[in-house]
């Protein structure tokens, strides 16, 4: 943790997060935007993706934080390296499509978050991500679908909640639908939560 010179709040302790994200990036624009309000608790000092190209790319360069790629042969090792650079005390992953080497879950336990786009454990596991989710929660008619805010461990979806959210769709009139009104909530709540985390953590030392 480190005092934040370029940051609003610089008289205060702000805690450094990385963003892990492979997608659109419509989460990682959410809290970055969150992150320059003058009442948050962190910064987001560095975008990590294992896509070079991924849409959140280009988010990382509208806010100009740095984009790191990681390769195939990058092991856990040299991923907690790159995050030491950086000093990141916490990780958020949004869409992250690579299961996080085991080292890295090791080091950073209980600091690293997810979102999901379901109640887990519904619709959760290996396959179910984005837009599968909501086409299976489209199939099966559902009345309602959710979010899950989750610590994580080095299981696909399986750590512990720290948040769940229900959202009726019984408005929504395809699974596009259905992710556009999920993302909505994803984008409003996923800040609320992390600032809440890293309140937590720094109260802590
Ligand atoms: C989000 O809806 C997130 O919940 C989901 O991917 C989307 C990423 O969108 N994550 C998962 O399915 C994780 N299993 P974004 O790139 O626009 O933030």
């Amino acid at each position: 943790m480190q005092h934040s010179s370029s940051h609003p709040m610089n008289h205060q302790h702000i805690v450094n997060v990385a963003i892990f994200a492979s997608g659109t990036g419509s989460n990682a624009d959410a809290l970055i935007r969150y992150s320059q309000k003058k009442d948050s608790s962190y910064s987001v000092v560095v975008i990590v993706s294992n896509k070079e190209n991924a849409g959140v790319r280009s988010v990382s360069e509208h806010f100009s934080i740095p984009f790191e790629h990681i390769q195939q042969a990058d092991d856990g090792a040299s991923i907690i390296a790159l995050l030491q650079k950086y000093n990141v005390d916490i990780i958020a992953l949004g869409w992250y499509m690579k299961l996080l080497p085991p080292e890295l879950v090791r080091a950073f336990k209980g600091k690293i978050i997810n979102i999901h786009p379901s109640l887990l454990p519904d619709y959760g596991g290996k396959g179910m991500y984005g837009n599968h989710v909501h086409m299976a929660v489209w199939k099966d008619k559902m009345p309602y679908t959710g979010l899950t805010i989750h610590y994580v461990d080095e299981e696909y979806d399986r750590g512990q909640a720290l948040i769940q959210c229900r959202i009726d769709i019984r408005d929504c009139v395809s699974p596009e639908a259905i992710a556009e009104k999920v993302k909505e909530a994803e984008r409003m709540i996923y800040p609320l939560m992390l600032n809440q985390l890293c309140k937590i953590i720094y109260s802590q030392g």
